[in-house]
């Protein structure tokens, strides 16, 4: 049976340009090409989801003009359920602006949030019954954080569903909260800004993890780029190194990975072997232009694995 996820996060309207480097405060560089797409990185997660075969509802907000319709008119083709998904005359559409390195794939963003600073409580008690028969809950850090705390306080406190907090873009978190997740996933940059720990080493990601641990989640699952992911448990600490593949652009590669890692855990995967999926979804990602358009389909995962294992 298909398994439930529901996301609760952002949209943005990607407005992406490649440029020869990243620019330095001060410059202008002549790039391109340019390219809009859909983004955020709640709706990402929500159709890396829907393209691994779960059945999947996006709780957001999007703004009353024609970058909202789009969305709206792109999630509905990517077979996310939209029926939750709020429409705000307050202020426009979440939108992130997007550089590509041409030679690393490396990216800058800044996004300008808009609507999804309206995803409240109001609209988390009016789909408390999406959430609590979901198999996974799934957040990140583009909406307001009361509406985050409240999530992961309802979930707890009803021991279920499994939630995952991808705790994206970097701030600092009240400990309370983080602990609240039954798995929180940071790259190194997050980590280091939440547990005040530098992170230079492998033994660095493993000692601020176990930190994190200490708040109350379950699990931490570290994404590291090239360099794999790092997972602790209270028994477990193991390095899964990354699959190697060429990379175009990596704007939204922990947004496939957090995508893969809810559909493998809701599918009963062990954690150790949803951290190996989730890596394969995030490479596939990466060789792909664009953040939502670049997530693989089933399918596509699948064939990779099997190619990498013969
Ligand atoms: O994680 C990538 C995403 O971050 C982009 O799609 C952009 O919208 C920002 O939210």
């Amino acid at each position: 049976m298909e398994k439930r996820i529901t996301v609760i996060g952002s949209y943005n309207t990607d407005l992406v340009s490649k440029a020869p480097h990243l620019p330095k405060p001060g410059e202008t560089i002549l790039g391109g090409p340019f390219i809009m797409g859909p983004g955020g990185k709640g709706s990402n997660q929500a159709v890396c989801s829907a393209r691994l075969d779960a059945e999947v509802y996006f709780i957001g907000c999007i703004g009353n003009d024609n970058f909202g319709k789009i969305a709206k008119d792109f999630l509905l083709k990517e077979n996310v359920k939209v029926d939750y998904l709020k429409v705000t005359d307050k202020t426009h559409t979440g939108i992130a602006l997007i550089i590509v390195d041409d030679k690393t794939g490396e990216n800058m963003i800044v996004v300008a949030p808009g609507a999804n600073m309206e995803v409240n409580i109001e609209q988390i008690n009016a789909v408390k019954d999406i959430i609590l028969s979901s198999d996974v809950v799934l957040l990140q850090l583009e909406i307001p954080i009361e509406t985050i705390s409240y999530v992961l306080n309802l979930v707890s406190n009803e021991r279920k569903p499994l939630s995952i907090l991808n705790p994206a873009p970097a701030r600092k978190l009240d400990d309370k909260i983080l602990g609240k997740a039954d798995i929180v996933t940071p790259n190194r940059n997050e980590l280091e800004i939440i547990t005040g720990i530098k992170i230079e080493t492998l033994e660095d990601v493993e000692k601020a993890s176990i930190k994190m641990l200490s708040y109350g989640t379950k699990g931490v699952v570290v994404t590291l780029g090239k360099d794999g992911a790092f997972v602790v448990t209270e028994n477990k600490r193991k390095h899964i190194p990354s699959f190697k593949v060429e990379a175009v652009d990596t704007t939204g590669a922990g947004d496939a990975f957090n995508g893969g890692l809810a559909v493998a855990l809701s599918e009963g995967k062990d954690l150790i072997s949803a951290v190996t999926f989730a890596s394969a979804v995030a490479a596939l990602s990466v060789t792909k232009m664009g953040a939502a358009s670049s997530m693989p389909y089933r399918e596509e995962v699948e064939r990779f694995l099997k190619e990498y294992s013969n």
